[in-house]
């Protein structure tokens, strides 16, 4: 992604040149992956996803794969591990109020479009707090949504106040970059997956497992099983795979796993490290 990034023709330049060079350093050196893995393909990019993604070039990507925040932290308590928690998770995930929500979610959603190939498709988790800005804005920059697959967890943390139903499920919409996309879908493979059955929208997967959180906890951290059937459905070995909110890179982690070349962006270098550290577990094991 970075190479690209201000190519400067030095004839052109004249007596600017040095200072021309400068500027260009300074804004590219930004951009340096904050961690490559060329032998896997992997590269993750600090810093917000809007301003990376808009130094991509157009139809590059194959697939995306995103869990933007949910804009849940509002002071509210939840269930974790039989205790009472704050659902607070970082200032990151605290809501903006609806109209800039909205705006933030067209905004990073039009750079993922732009950036998809012309027949590439993007994935996006939500709760009910944003999946409905996230299908609309979708509907207003013309993609085409393909389907709404309903994750249900199997293992939902009981709902402490009583007032609720437990909640179980998130959203995970599925579309394609435009109208006139004729999008890859493993159709043999997910039938083959549920016993020579036509695979539902309905998907069972637990939590990720303390294993999976060994090296660390992300506060919204996705099973890398949910992200594996993902990828499996709508990529091939080798295609190239983004995640803008990529956390603890568990889209990442299925995509090495699988063999697909990924990107990864985040704006917490913490959720960095564990990354880091998620993909040289997987590099030693090899
Ligand atoms: C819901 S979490 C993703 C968790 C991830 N799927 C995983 O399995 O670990 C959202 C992530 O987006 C990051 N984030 C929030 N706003 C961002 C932005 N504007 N640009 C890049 N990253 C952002 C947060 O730091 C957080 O790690």
């Amino acid at each position: 992604m970075s190479k690209s990034i201000y190519p400067i023709r030095e004839e052109k330049l004249g007596p600017l040149s040095f200072a021309v060079r400068e500027i260009a350093a300074k804004y590219s050196s930004a951009l340096q992956p904050y961690f490559y893995d060329p032998t896997h393909a992997v590269k993750l990019f600090h810093g917000d996803c809007i301003r990376i993604l808009k130094e991509a070039p157009d139809n590059c990507i194959d697939m995306i794969f995103a869990d933007p925040p949910y804009f849940l932290s509002n002071g509210g308590i939840t269930c974790h591990a039989g205790k009472m928690v704050s659902v607070n998770k970082g200032k990151w995930d605290e809501s903006r109020g609806t109209e800039e929500n909205h705006a933030f979610n067209l905004e990073w959603l039009e750079q993922c479009q732009r950036v998809l190939k012309p027949n590439g498709t993007i994935w996006v988790s939500g709760t009910t707090h944003i999946i409905h800005s996230v299908g609309y804005a979708m509907q207003q920059l013309g993609m085409k949504i393909l389907n709404d697959i309903i994750w249900v967890k199997k293992n939902p943390p009981p709902n402490l106040s009583c007032r609720y139903f437990t909640h179980s499920s998130e959203i995970i919409l599925w579309a394609a970059k435009d109208k006139k996309s004729k999008h890859y879908f493993n159709y043999d493979l997910m039938k083959e997956v549920n016993e020579g059955k036509q695979m539902k929208n309905v998907w069972f997967f637990n939590a990720p497992s303390p294993e999976e959180k060994k090296f660390g906890k992300h506060p919204t951290q996705k099973p890398v099983e949910l992200l594996k059937r993902i990828l499996l459905a709508s990529t091939k070995e080798k295609d190239l795979v983004l995640d803008p909110f990529t956390g603890s890179s568990s889209t990442g982690i299925a995509a090495f796993i699988l063999k697909r070349k990924f990107v990864g962006i985040d704006k917490e270098e913490e959720f960095l490290k564990l990354s880091i550290k998620r993909f040289n577990h997987l590099k030693a094991e090899e």
